[in-house]
């Protein structure tokens, strides 16, 4: 608002000094007293008539942003109704969608996941408890030690295709980013979020098992080389 005041007064500065004076009815007195102007303009008072075609590229200029808005509204409605927009699941999904999804995932992650060490400890225990886990609710879509060499018939077919994790590893990542995409789910993308089915202790015991999946103990990697999906 600010700035559109702003641009405005400049545009009205630049036409008065050019000598612009508007029609009759843009120096109407009623419309000033409306406006909350004290004086009226008058015909021979320029401050009053900058002031006026001040009010004048105003309205103008904001009519113009509102009708932008609804006619972008308008064509939004129309191409999401009348169908160029596809809806289908068997396509790779567009530069753009990829763009919009990474760049609100990566802000989200910023702000939100927990930056510390993951509190479950790295024994050969708790890395088979992550791969029995990982097992039962997890394989069906992130495949098993083969990777890409066997996604499930589920994982082919969603939109976008979940990363086979044995090969699209995430070991790189912060295990505290991993635990907040299994609680959290990851939206526009078939990743649910695990909150109303695991415990926060499990969901740092799957991070636990993702982070370390390129060096099992012997006891995880034979637990692992069981899985199927
Ligand atoms: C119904 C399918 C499905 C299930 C079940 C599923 N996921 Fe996902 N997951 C996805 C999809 C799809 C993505 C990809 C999101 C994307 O493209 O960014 C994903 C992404 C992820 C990521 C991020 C990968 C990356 O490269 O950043 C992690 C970590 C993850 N899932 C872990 C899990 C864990 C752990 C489980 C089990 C508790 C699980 N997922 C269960 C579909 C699933």
């Amino acid at each position: 608002m600010v700035a559109s005041t702003i641009v405005t007064r400049e545009i009205a500065s630049i036409l008065a000094a050019r000598g612009f004076r508007g029609s009759g009815r843009l120096i109407d007195t009623h419309r000033g007293r409306r406006a909350g102007f004290a004086e009226s303009p008058g015909r021979f008072c320029p401050a009053a008539r900058l002031r006026y075609t001040e009010d004048v590229v105003l309205r103008a200029f904001l009519l113009g942003v509102l009708t932008t808005i609804v006619v972008a509204a308008v064509c939004g409605y129309i191409a999401l109704s009348a169908g160029p927009v596809p809806a289908n699941a068997d396509a790779e999904p567009g530069w753009l969608e990829i763009w919009a999804a990474n760049t609100s995932l990566d802000a989200t992650l910023d702000r939100e996941a927990p930056k510390g060490p993951n509190p479950v400890a790295p024994t050969d225990d708790n890395l088979v408890a992550g791969v029995e886990l990982y097992g039962r609710h997890c394989a069906i879509c992130h495949g098993t030690a083969q990777g890409n060499a066997s996604p499930s018939p589920l994982a082919k077919g969603l939109y976008p295709q979940p990363p086979q994790l044995a090969t699209d590893g995430v070991e790189d990542d912060l295990e505290g980013f991993s635990f907040w995409k299994i609680k959290h789910g990851i939206r526009w993308t078939g990743m649910p979020s695990w909150e109303s089915t695991l415990t926060d202790d499990q969901i740092w015991t799957l991070a636990l098992f993702l982070g370390h999946m390129n060096k099992l103990s012997p006891a995880a990697e034979q637990a692992w080389q069981k899985v199927r999906n």
